[in-house]
C-alpha cells in the first residue's frame, strides 16, 4: 500500500473538533484515530465517546477501543460498524499505571495468554471488520517483543502501528528505531511507525506510513509540509487556534475550553521561540477573552506588552 501519514489518537487533544478544524485549515490526515473509547459491561458508550464518533463527516476516522474483553470490543465494534465505521483500533499502548494495573492497554503484554484470548474472541467475531492495533514493544522491558510479535503474526491485523518505547518508559527517552526495524525483518504484517516524529523531513523520510501525535500538535501543518506543502502561515494558526477556542466554549464552556487549549499551546509553543513566558500567563487565565489576547500576540509575533 502506498504510504501513508495518520495523526495519532490523543485524549483531551485530537478531538472530533480538532480534527474537522485541522481538516478544514491544514488539510488533515489520511487517517485520524479517535482518543480510546472504553467499553464496558454497560454497552453503552458515554456522551464524550459518543461525540467522538458522531462528528467525523467528511473525514477517515478510526475509533480507537481500549479493553480486555473479548465481548465490549465486539459490540462496540459491531455498534460502530453500524454507524459506518469500517475499522475499528485496538489500543495496546496506553502507559498509565491505572490503565495497565487493569491489564489493559500495555497492561495486557505482560499477560500474553489474556492477549491472546482477545484477539481470537475479536477476529472470529469480527471478519468483515479491518481491525488494526496500536502497540508499544513491552510493558516492562523491549525483550518481551519477539515473543508479542509472533502473537500479532497470527492475526489477519489489518495495520500494527509501533510505537517502540515499552509501557513503563511512558513518554521518557527517545523510540527505539531500532527495534522497529528489527520489526520490519522479522513480520509480514503491514507496520506503520510511530513515536518522536517532530519534523516534516523526518516524517517523509520514512518508507512505510507513519503516525504522528505531539510533533503535529506542535506544527499542525507538519503532514501537509512532509507532503511537499506549505508551512503554517500566521494567518492559519489564528485562525485554527481560534475556531478551537470557540467550538471548545461551545460544546464544553470556558473552563474546560480553557484547559484543552493550554494542553495544545503546551506543545504549540515551541515554534514561537520568542514567547517568552506566554505559557505560563496562558495557563493563570481564567477568562478566554484574556487567553485569546496572549494567544493573538504570540501568532501574530508581537513582542508582549508585559515582557
Ligand atoms: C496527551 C497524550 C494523550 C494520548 N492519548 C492516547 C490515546 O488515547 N490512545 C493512544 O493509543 N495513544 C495515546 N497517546 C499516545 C500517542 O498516540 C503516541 O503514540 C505517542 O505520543 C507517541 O507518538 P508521538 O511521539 O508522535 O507523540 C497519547 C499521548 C499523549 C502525549
Amino acid at each position: 500500500m502506498e504510504k501513508q501519514y495518520y495523526a495519532a489518537p490523543m485524549e483531551g487533544m485530537t478531538t472530533w473538533l480538532w480534527r474537522q478544524v485541522h481538516h478544514r485549515v491544514f488539510g488533515g490526515a489520511d487517517k485520524f484515530f479517535t482518543p480510546f473509547l472504553s467499553p464496558n459491561a454497560t454497552y453503552a458508550f458515554q456522551v464524550k465517546e459518543r461525540r467522538e464518533v458522531e462528528h467525523n463527516e467528511g473525514l477517515c476516522v478510526v475509533p480507537q477501543l481500549l479493553t480486555n474483553q473479548p465481548d465490549h470490543f465486539i459490540w462496540a465494534a459491531k455498534t460502530l460498524r453500524d454507524m459506518g465505521y469500517g475499522e475499528v483500533n485496538l489500543n495496546l499502548g496506553c502507559p498509565s499505571g491505572t490503565v495497565a494495573a487493569k491489564r489493559k492497554g500495555s497492561g495486557l503484554l505482560s499477560y500474553p495468554d489474556q492477549l491472546e484470548r482477545l484477539l481470537d474472541g475479536i477476529f472470529a467475531a469480527l471478519p468483515d471488520m479491518k481491525i488494526s492495533v496500536k502497540t508499544r514493544i513491552g510493558r516492562h522491558d523491549d525483550g518481551e517483543w519477539p515473543a508479542l510479535l509472533a502473537i500479532y503474526d497470527r492475526y489477519p491485523i489489518h495495520e500494527l502501528i509501533v510505537h517502540p518505547r515499552v509501557g513503563k518508559d511512558m513518554y521518557r527517552g527517545t523510540a527505539r528505531r531500532e527495534v522497529f526495524a528489527w520489526t520490519r525483518q522479522h513480520t509480514a504484517l503491514p507496520l506503520v511507525y510511530n513515536g518522536d516524529v517532530w519534523t516534516a523531513e523526518d516524517a517523509a523520510s520514512w518508507d512505510v506510513s507513519v503516525m504522528t501525535g505531539r510533533g503535529l500538535i506542535a506544527d499542525p501543518a507538519l503532514l501537509r509540509r512532509s507532503r511537499g506543502g506549505q508551512a503554517a502561515a500566521r494567518a492559519e494558526l489564528a485562525a485554527f487556534m481560534g475556531e478551537l477556542a470557540e467550538g471548545y466554549e461551545a460544546a464544553v464552556g470556558q473552563d474546560a475550553a480553557l484547559h484543552r487549549m493550554w494542553e495544545i499551546w503546551f506543545y504549540l509553543i515551541d515554534s514561537f521561540p520568542e514567547a517568552g513566558d506566554a505559557l505560563k500567563r496562558m495557563r493563570k487565565c481564567r477568562r478566554l477573552a484574556d487567553y485569546r489576547a496572549i494567544a493573538d500576540a504570540v501568532i501574530a509575533g508581537e513582542r508582549l506588552a508585559w515582557e
